[in-house]
């Protein structure tokens, strides 16, 4: 074991996707399974004791890489020297809420946050937002945290891409594994817009083996609506796969994308696509030396751009109301 440990943050560590990922980041599935980890644990003081018995049960796992576990209501304390920060923390949706609805309420929670991450954290931060809007709550965190580079905060728009990915191998009956090329634009609601048109199975562009009627009445909404389908199923939003795609996001952030592959993540725009600069929007995306990249030079049709355009225009709409609460 001779690699550096990494310093893991996470907010909101006694919650639901907490518990679905503290265990998997302590076995190496975060970074990979030689880099020891050193867990901080960020709650609210009434989350504190049960972040407490979460930590009690990671030391009984006896994880060979898990290094250290510590425990804080304090944001400054939490981010100190942290290399990986994610920012699950917030109030989840209840039932016939939207996401837009949350933007007050968990905007307070990002900006001290943003300027404990800018105060203490290491060179090397990489920040994922989970907790929703997340999106909009990666920019008011980046906002705060004028020192750090503004690529390294990231909103979560994985889950999408594999939810996308396992609707479209049913419907051809193929593997996930044989979906490649998928992208995820704009923002993790339902305005997202997941497309096929660039996307590949066999080496063929997957839009044209499916009907356009499945591809518009029921993919599309199948899986921009799926958070509402799983709150109303459970009764809880989704978390474990949450926690999968978390890990899958930072996992390929630090480690790269397959050849011939690309993912879906959201990061600040550069203007690409027709995107405000600035803007946390989800793209296409190859991960190589620790660095998200955009995939550049795709052909968008009429029918892409007009879902696209509606992202980001809600995208927008997100900013500028948390611009009037003087939250970025
Ligand atoms: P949860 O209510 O089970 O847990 C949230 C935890 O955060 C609680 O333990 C709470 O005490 C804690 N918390 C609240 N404010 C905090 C703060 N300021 N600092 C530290 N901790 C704080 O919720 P959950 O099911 O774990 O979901 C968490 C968030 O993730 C929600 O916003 C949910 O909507 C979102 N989510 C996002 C995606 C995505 O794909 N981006 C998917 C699923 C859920
Ligand atoms: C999800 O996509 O499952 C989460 O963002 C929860 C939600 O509110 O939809």
């Amino acid at each position: 074991m001779t690699k550096a440990p990494v310093t893991v943050t996470v907010t909101g560590a006694a919650g639901q996707i907490g518990y679905a990922l503290l265990f998997r980041i302590a076995s190496g599935q975060l970074i990979g399974p030689d880099t020891p980890i050193k867990l901080r644990l960020l709650e609210i003081p009434q989350g504190l004791k049960a972040a407490e018995g979460t930590a009690m049960e990671l030391d009984d796992c006896a994880f060979p890489l898990l290094q250290s576990i510590d425990i804080t209501d304090d944001a400054r304390t939490a981010f100190d020297g942290t290399n990986v920060g994610l920012l699950v923390g917030a109030r989840p949706r209840g039932q016939g809420m939207e996401r837009g609805d949350l933007l007050e309420a968990n905007g307070g929670i990002f900006k001290p946050q943003g300027e404990a991450i800018n105060a203490g954290a290491a060179d090397d931060v990489r920040v994922l937002v989970v907790g929703n809007p997340a999106n909009t709550n990666a920019l008011i965190a980046q906002a705060h945290a004028p020192d750090v580079p503004a690529e390294r905060f990231t909103a979560m728009t994985r889950l999408d891409h594999n939810r996308a990915q396992t609707q479209v191998a049913k419907k051809l009956g193929v593997t996930v594994n044989d979906v490649k090329k998928l992208t995820i634009w704009g923002n993790h609601s339902a305005t997202q817009y997941p497309d096929l048109f660039h996307a590949e199975v066999g080496g063929k562009i997957a839009a044209e083996q499916v009907e356009q009627s499945w591809l518009a009445d029921e993919f599309i909404p199948t899986v921009a609506k799926r958070g509402a389908a799983i709150i109303e199923a459970r009764g809880a939003s989704s978390a474990a796969s949450a926690a999968n795609a978390a890990i899958d996001h930072v996992h390929t952030w630090v480690n790269g994308t397959p050849e011939g592959d690309w993912t879906s993540a959201g990061i600040p725009s550069d203007g690409s696509y027709g995107v405000p600069e600035g803007l946390i929007s989800s793209f296409p995306v190859t991960a190589k030396d620790g660095k998200f990249e955009i995939v550049q030079g795709l052909e968008i049709d009429e029918f892409s751009r007009e879902r696209i355009d509606a992202s980001v225009a809600e995208l927008v709409e997100e900013r500028d109301t948390v611009r009037k609460l003087g939250l970025v």
